[in-house]
């Protein structure tokens, strides 16, 4: 979207020995210095409230890396580099006093990064202690999801960070927005004039959007089942794909103009009356099953988990939009975990063609499904209509694909995980990809009336076998209307 500049930046990681920061960030950052991508200038300041020596904690969070980056993608030449602008300090996160040695540390660097990765209740107080000692003027700040579990926790958070940092530097991330395919989708869509003509309710049918996964809760039960697969997915990585799908060209590629047209979609979506909730949403929770044929507990079998908790693991749900673009085209969102695989993509069925000349048998397959995968095998593919080769076939068709296929294609090139995209951008001070205050607001304004809805019925969320895609129900959901979800074995 722009040129990629270097700049030299002081990045300081708050929750530095946390799942998040070990598995994603350290890797990413380290990508980022083996592509020449970080300034030689650039210092990274670990922070956390571990107690322990520093050498101690370096050491740990060198072996994490490692771990993390694995042996494919280790040059020991760079780890060093890497290790070469790395610190530790031991702070508490709320006492204005432990950060002085941090502003010791950035000392007259022309850019710091504070980047929370620590649970969004601090986030305030951080910020507040950032600005005690000097460390707000040339900050940007990063804030990691989730930000608050409903309207007005986020609202909370968001004016605490505001008393400090202005919008123009507050980065609120969706990792989901520096997925590869999803840039790719905003150049599939406005740099092909192909498709944005059809991209409206006169051509398009129905759209899917699917984020299974296959790993359960396991060690993540006491976040998870506060949260549930509504706030934890829905509310920011489904709506932001279905956003970037559903709205209008924007006029520029500035932060600003996306983020207009993503903030209108969202306060376009239809809320979900009381009988939509039986009719248009599922909620469900994995009992147990199977996982790579080996058997697997059920969520509320897992470690430390409450045996009475209701919180849902899977939701599938039909969203309307209400503008001249959308009418009458449903998205089906759905999402889970403990599904078969790992599987994020997009289907977009195009309508039937008007008027139909083929064989009739064969009319059920007759419509064009563009799918953007987002993960695995990245790529985007067209099915369209052609037909079967062969002097016998006569006018029998097939459905086959067009096909782009990120990591065939460019197959040198390593696909970059999200992470990197976005604190490369946060270090070029590009703010399009990260979430502005009023999306997140009315995320959360239209997933509320849900949690609102489900809390007054009092129902309790339908079981699913671990390893299948999910309640029956959610089957029902989409061929009540007379489809099926795409791709399903
Ligand atoms: C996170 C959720 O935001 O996204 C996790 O909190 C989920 O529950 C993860 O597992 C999925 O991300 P990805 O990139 O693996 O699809």
């Amino acid at each position: 979207m722009h040129s990629i500049t270097v700049e030299p930046c002081t990045f300081a990681l708050f929750g530095a020995l946390g799942d998040l920061a070990l598995r994603k960030l350290f890797p990413a950052l380290y990508q980022l210095d083996g592509a020449q991508l970080l300034h030689e200038d650039t210092r990274i300041i670990a922070l956390a409230r571990e107690p322990g020596s520093e050498q101690q904690h370096l050491a740990f969070i060198a072996a994490e890396l490692r771990r993390y980056v694995g042996d494919k993608d280790l040059d020991e030449a760079v780890v060093e580099r890497f290790l070469a602008r790395l610190t530790y300090l031991h702070v508490d996160f709320l006492k204005a006093d432990d950060y002085v040695a941090l502003a010791e540390q950035a000392g007259s660097a022309q850019q710091v990064i504070a980047y929370f990765a620590t649970p969004a209740a601090v986030y305030g107080a951080i910020c507040e202690n950032l600005a005690k000692v000097g460390l707000s003027e040339n900050t940007r700040v990063v804030l990691e999801k989730p930000i608050g579990s409903d309207l007005e926790s986020s609202r909370k958070v968001n004016d605490a960070v505001a008393q400090f940092f202005p919008e123009n530097r507050t980065y609120r991330i969706d990792h989901y927005l520096g997925k590869e395919t999803v840039q790719n989708l905003i150049a599939l869509r406005f740099a092909n004039s192909l498709f944005e003509t059809q991209w409206n309710q006169n051509y398009i049918s129905h759209v899917e959007i699917t984020v299974a996964e296959k790993v359960g809760i396991e060690g993540r039960w006491g976040y998870f089942d506060k949260a549930g697969q509504l706030r934890d997915m829905i509310q920011n990585h489904l709506l932001q794909l279905l956003c970037l799908i559903a709205m209008d060209p924007p006029a520029d590629l500035s932060a600003d103009s996306i983020r207009d047209e993503k903030v209108k979609v969202l306060k376009a979506l239809a809320p979900i009356s009381p009988e939509g909730l039986t009719t248009q949403v599922v909620r469900g929770q994995y009992i147990a099953g199977h996982s790579e044929g080996k058997a697997v507990p059920g969520y509320l079998e897992e470690p430390n988990s409450n045996t009475q908790s209701d919180t849902e693991t899977f939701v599938a749900l039909r969203a309307d939009i209400r503008n001249w673009r959308w009418a009458g085209v449903p998205f089906y969102l759905r999402t889970g975990k403990r599904m078969p695989q790992k599987l994020s993509q997009i289907v977009i069925h195009f309508k039937e063609p008007s008027h139909y000349i083929f064989a009739p048998e064969q009319r059920l397959q007759i419509s064009n499904k563009l799918i953007i995968r987002l993960q695995p095998d990245e790529g985007i593919s067209l099915r369209v209509m052609t037909k079967e080769q062969g002097l016998d076939k006569g006018m029998q068709l097939r459905s086959g694909p067009l096909q782009l296929n990120f990591s065939d294609t460019w197959r040198s090139a390593r696909i970059p995980d999200a992470y990197e995209r976005l604190l490369l951008e946060v270090m070029n001070g590009n703010q399009n990809l990260f979430v502005r205050k009023d999306e997140i607001e009315a995320a959360w304004t239209w997933c509320d009336q849900l949690i609102a809805g489900w809390k007054k019925s009092g129902d309790a969320p339908k079981p699913y076998a671990a390893g299948s895609w999910g309640p029956m129900s959610s089957i029902a959901l989409i061929t009540r209307d007379g489809r099926s979800w795409y791709g399903d074995i």
